[in-house]
């Protein structure tokens, strides 16, 4: 059986499934619930300064039958007392010796950091979570983003919590800013034990065609807020994958955040490089329940690969992670449509052939709605794939032998690449392309 246990920067965990700060971790009733259920670990809804929230402040993307595809909220940090929160960081530690509690913290100055820090380590907390993230609110008095955008601050404010704290520190990190290593470098210097990302991004999720004031709606006005659930996870992984492969960076552990809400999503931030997860939209979205399928699935993955800890595939993708100009020139794929499995819905045709490169014909005869593809039109762009609704309806097949692999970099190092337009070398030049007038011989 595998061991799903994990030693996060020294904070031990049953399991690297913890619910990351907000709403689900805002009290020791659900936090205690979490646990029952079967989650690993919780960071504590963020603690801090005195803040008042506003009613409303969730919105959401619907997308089409998907409700809740992207989420967004404008809720500051916990508005509970400092005093009650940590008497139930106690109490969960009593009853959860085992599981990992760690106290999300953002005050302001060195002294507030340092008496923070004491409490919460006092009330039996195993770790501390730096949130330089909230990008609304906290963000407009010195605090969240406007921390986690100025890498020599966050750098000084880690270099306090270090001082000041015994158990371990992690520093989660804003996406919104150009270049994650900036700040993730700056935690390291620190010397941040830990990184966890990604926190919100700052957003607007719609707007009320009637009042024309953003959503949430708060009397009549509304303000960016930072957008979470499923539609960030790419921009999580692929940030996770830059802190990961960072020499100066990777030394510290990551915990995953953005986005996770199946055992395949805690698997792909794993393989990316990080060694433990949180979740909190999936949860406020489904519930604590969720964790027994990504347990079990998580758990199925393991045997099914060979593995017994966690540790043995943290990583294990980033070394097919390359840069474009790495990637082999000479590899060719075309698509391949399924006749058995066609439906005829001909949305493949309309996408090539308005949206990429004119090779899909429509063949009416034989009296089928098959289309076919005129394989030396195509470029094997994959966008008929991925609009087919029927599965392995069309696939990419590959057309060279795999003997030859030649890189951008190669071929520049050889000094073969092409310099104009003309050029016989040009990657575009002999790709079919209809004439312009083509597309008016419908008229009548
Ligand atoms: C309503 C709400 C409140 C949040 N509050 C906090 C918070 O107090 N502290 C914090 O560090 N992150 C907070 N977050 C961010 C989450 O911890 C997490 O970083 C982000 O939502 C991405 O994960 P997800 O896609 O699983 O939701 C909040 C998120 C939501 C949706
Ligand atoms: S792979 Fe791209 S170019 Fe080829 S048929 Fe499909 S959409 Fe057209
Ligand atoms: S999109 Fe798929 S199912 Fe629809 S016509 Fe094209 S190949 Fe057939």
């Amino acid at each position: 059986m595998p061991d799903l246990s994990i030693d996060f920067a020294g904070i031990k965990a049953p399991n690297p499934f913890w619910l990351a700060s907000g709403p689900p971790t805002n009290s020791g009733y659900q936090v205690m619930k979490a646990f029952e259920a079967g989650w690993g670990g919780a960071v504590w809804k963020t603690l801090g300064v005195p803040v008042i929230n506003v009613s409303s402040r969730y919105g959401s993307i619907n997308y089409r039958n998907t409700r809740m595809a992207g989420f967004n909220n404008i809720e500051l940090i916990t508005d509970r007392p400092l005093k009650d929160n940590l008497i139930e960081i106690e109490e969960v530690k009593k009853y959860f010796p085992k599981h990992a509690v760690i106290a999300s913290l953002m005050v302001e100055s060195k002294a507030e950091w340092n008496q923070i820090i004491k409490d919460v380590e006092n009330a039996g907390a195993d770790g501390i979570e730096l949130n330089f993230g909230c990008p609304h609110g906290m963000c407009e008095r010195g605090m969240g983003s406007a921390v986690g955008q100025e890498p020599a601050v966050l750098q000084t404010i880690v270099e306090w919590a270090m001082e000041a704290a015994t158990v371990p520190v992690i520093t989660k990190l804003t996406p919104n800013i150009s270049h994650i290593v900036d700040p993730g470098l700056a935690a390291a210097k620190g010397g941040s034990d830990a990184i966890s990302l990604i926190n919100t991004l700052k957003s607007i999720v719609g707007i009320d065609l009637d009042t024309y004031a953003p959503y949430p709606i708060v009397d009549g006005k509304g303000t960016n807020g930072g957008y979470c659930g499923p539609a960030v996870k790419p921009i999580a992984l692929e940030m996770v994958k830059e802190l990961a492969k960072h020499p100066d960076i990777n030394h510290m552990p990551i915990s995953g955040i953005g986005g996770i809400e199946t055992w395949r999503d805690a698997v792909e931030f794993i393989l990316l490089g990080a060694s433990s997860l949180q979740v909190c939209t999936a949860v406020m979205h489904f519930g604590f329940g969720i964790i027994r399928e990504m347990k079990s699935g998580l758990i199925d993955f393991m045997k099914d690969k060979g593995y017994t800890t966690i540790d043995e595939f943290v990583g294990l993708a980033l070394p097919n992670v390359t840069e474009w100009k790495h990637l082999n020139l000479k590899h060719k794929v075309i698509a391949v449509i399924n006749a058995e499995k066609c439906i005829g819905c001909e949305l493949c045709y309309v996408a090539c052939d308005d949206g990429a490169h004119q090779a899909i014909r429509l063949s009416k005869s034989n009296g089928t709605r098959i289309p076919e593809i005129i394989e030396e039109n195509c470029v094997g762009c994959n966008l008929c794939a991925l609009v087919c609704p029927v599965e392995n309806c069309i696939t990419m097949i590959q057309q060279d032998d795999g003997s030859e692999n030649v890189s951008w970099e190669d071929r520049t190092l050889a000094n073969n690449i092409p310099t104009t337009f003309d050029d016989e070398l040009a990657g575009g030049k002999g790709h079919h392309v209809p004439k312009p007038t083509e597309a008016l011989k419908n008229r009548h």
